[in-house]
C-alpha cells in the first residue's frame, strides 16, 4: 500500500474506495463526471470500446476511432517501467474509467496501482472495471444509437487500488511513485500549474511523469500560459520538472455516437522527472 498522508474522510463500496477529496452534493451535480452514469458510460466505451464485446455490438465505431494510438502510446511508456523494475508504484491521476490502469496492471503483477480520480461515479466505475468481473451494462449509450452496450466479464486486477481524490490535493507522501500518468486532465482541472506541482511532489526523485492532453484548457487565463505551442513545457518546467522527450499532435477522434461521428483532438505528449536525462 502507498504512504499517505491523510486518513481516508469516507468510504464508498464498503470500503474499497477511500475518499480523500469529499465534496458537496452541489458541486458533484455540477460536475458533468460526476452527476450521473452518463460520462461513466461514455469513457467505458471511448476508453475500453475495443473489448469484442462492445465493438461487436456498435458495428465497430468504438474500435475504429482512434483512442487506441493514445491510450496504447501512453501504456507503452509505463510497460518499459516494468520491463526495467520488477516492482514500483504507478498513480493514474484523473484516471476516469482506469484505462491506463487496465492496460497495464495486468503485465506488471510486482507493481501497485492506484486508480484516481475527483468524480466519485468515475471511481465506481473504474472500481468496477479494475477490481470486479461482472459484465457492466452502458445503458445511456442507447441515446448515442448504441442501443445495446456492455463491457464483457474480466479478470479482476489483484494490485489495483481505487481512491477519490484531487489531482490539486493529492493525499500521498512526497515521492512514493515511481510513474504517474496523468491523460486528457490537465486541461480539465481549475489549477493545471498547481496540478503539476502536485504530481511533481508525488513522483520519485528517478520516477517518470506520463502527461498527456490536448491543451484545451477551459478559461482564457490558462490558454494565455499554458495553450500556445510550448504550454505543457512550460507547466512542466513550472513544477520543477525536466521533459526528457515530448511531441505534439497525436490525432485522437472520439467517437461521439453510432455513425461514427466525433471529435478530433490534438494531443501533446510528455515524459518528465525531477532528473535531467
Ligand atoms: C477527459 S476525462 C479523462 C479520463 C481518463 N484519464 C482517460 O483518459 O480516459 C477527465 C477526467 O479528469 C477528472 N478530473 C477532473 N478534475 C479533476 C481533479 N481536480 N482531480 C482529479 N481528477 C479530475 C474527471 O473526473 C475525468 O474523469
Amino acid at each position: 500500500m502507498v504512504a499517505t498522508r491523510r486518513a481516508p474522510a469516507a468510504y464508498l463500496r464498503g470500503g474499497a474506495i477511500a475518499i480523500y477529496s469529499p465534496r458537496s452534493e452541489e458541486d458533484r451535480a455540477a460536475d458533468p463526471y460526476d452527476r450521473d452514469s452518463q460520462a461513466a458510460d461514455y469513457y467505458s466505451a471511448v476508453a475500453l470500446g475495443h473489448q469484442p464485446a462492445v465493438w461487436d455490438l456498435s458495428d465497430g465505431s468504438w474500435g475504429r476511432g482512434a483512442a487506441q494510438g493514445l491510450y496504447r502510446t501512453i501504456a507503452s511508456y509505463v510497460l518499459e517501467l516494468g520491463c526495467r523494475h520488477a516492482t514500483g508504484a504507478v498513480l493514474e491521476a484523473g484516471c476516469g474509467v482506469g484505462r491506463t490502469t487496465y492496460d497495464c496492471a495486468a503485465a506488471m503483477p510486482g507493481w501497485s496501482f492506484v486508480a484516481s480520480d475527483y468524480a466519485y461515479r468515475m471511481c465506481e466505475r473504474a472500481h468496477d472495471v479494475l477490481c470486479g468481473a461482472e459484465p457492466i451494462a452502458l445503458a445511456s449509450l442507447a441515446k448515442r444509437g448504441f442501443l445495446t452496450a456492455t463491457l464483457p466479464a474480466r479478470a479482476p486486477l489483484g494490485n489495483v487500488t481505487v481512491a477519490q481524490a484531487s489531482v490539486l490535493d493529492l493525499p500521498f507522501e512526497d515521492g512514493v511513485f515511481d510513474c504517474v500518468v496523468a491523460t486528457l486532465v490537465i486541461d480539465r482541472v481549475a489549477e493545471p500549474a498547481a496540478a503539476l506541482k502536485e504530481m511533481a511532489r508525488v513522483l520519485a526523485p528517478e520516477g517518470r511523469l506520463v502527461l498527456s492532453s490536448p491543451l484545451n484548457f477551459r478559461d482564457p487565463a490558462s490558454w494565455m500560459s499554458f495553450g500556445l505551442r510550448d504550454g505543457m513545457l512550460n507547466l512542466i518546467g513550472g513544477a520543477g520538472l525536466h521533459v526528457s522527450a515530448a511531441f505534439d499532435g497525436l490525432s485522437y477522434h472520439e467517437i461521439k455516437d453510432a455513425r461514427g461521428n466525433g471529435e478530433e483532438w490534438r494531443i501533446a505528449v510528455c515524459l518528465a522527472g525531477h532528473l535531467k536525462t
